[in-house]
């Protein structure tokens, strides 16, 4: 009994030495994430630039914590959907994108602070899907509309605030450069309208250490 006793005791002093954000550890968050674009674009048709907007999904981040202060994080989303529109018809369209993003992140404090305020910067990948036009777009004489993925720079601030060792919640804001090539048909004339996104990604969720 004793034995066991002394064992059990080693054993939650080792499993309790691990911080989330100690060197090594691995630790997820899970929350909402809204993309808020500020977009822009050529004029479209004589009608001005595209109005995008926001939306909210469920966001997912993985970090390995290379060091107590380094960082490697993997953005990932369920897929963000947004109504695609122009001042004089209102929404002609809807996409939808995913926009996976690393991310190399430089966390202040050691891993026994209870507040761990990090910047990252990294790589956006962004993949759009499902591009229709609604029925005041197919009214207008719009098909066949496509857009085109981007690569681009992202950059973030973010805080932790530890609970225990295991649990934290956290607040992150990130910036995306995303510009695309919107390709359409209007009538039977082709159409090429650079367009910008570039949003701001704000973050609310809970994080667990693996
Ligand atoms: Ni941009």
């Amino acid at each position: 009994m004793k034995k066991l006793t002394v064992a059990l005791l080693a054993l939650s002093t080792l499993s309790g030495t691990a911080i989330a954000h100690d060197e090594g550890e691995f630790f997820m968050r899970v929350g909402t994430a809204t993309v808020r674009p500020s977009e822009g674009s050529d004029n479209v048709l004589g009608m001005g630039g595209f109005n995008v907007n926001n939306n909210t999904q469920m966001g997912l981040t993985f970090t390995w914590m290379a060091t107590e202060n380094i960082g490697i994080e993997l953005l990932a989303a369920t897929p963000f959907r947004h109504k695609v529109g122009l001042g004089p018809t209102g929404d002609i369209a809807t996409v939808r994108h995913l926009p996976p993003t690393l991310m190399a992140q430089w966390y202040f404090g050691d891993a026994g602070t209870k507040l761990r305020p990090y910047l990252g910067v990294g790589v956006n990948y962004t993949t759009f899907f499902d591009e229709k036009f609604n029925d005041t777009g197919k009214g207008a004489g719009l098909s066949n509309l496509s857009l085109k993925d981007s690569w681009g720079v992202a950059g973030q601030v973010g805080l932790d605030y530890m609970i225990d060792r295991d649990w934290l919640i956290n607040m992150s804001v990130w910036y995306m450069d995303i510009d695309t090539d919107v390709k359409f048909k209007a009538g039977d004339q082709h159409y090429t309208i650079n367009t910008r996104l570039d949003p701001w990604v704000f973050m609310f969720s809970a994080g667990y250490r693996f």
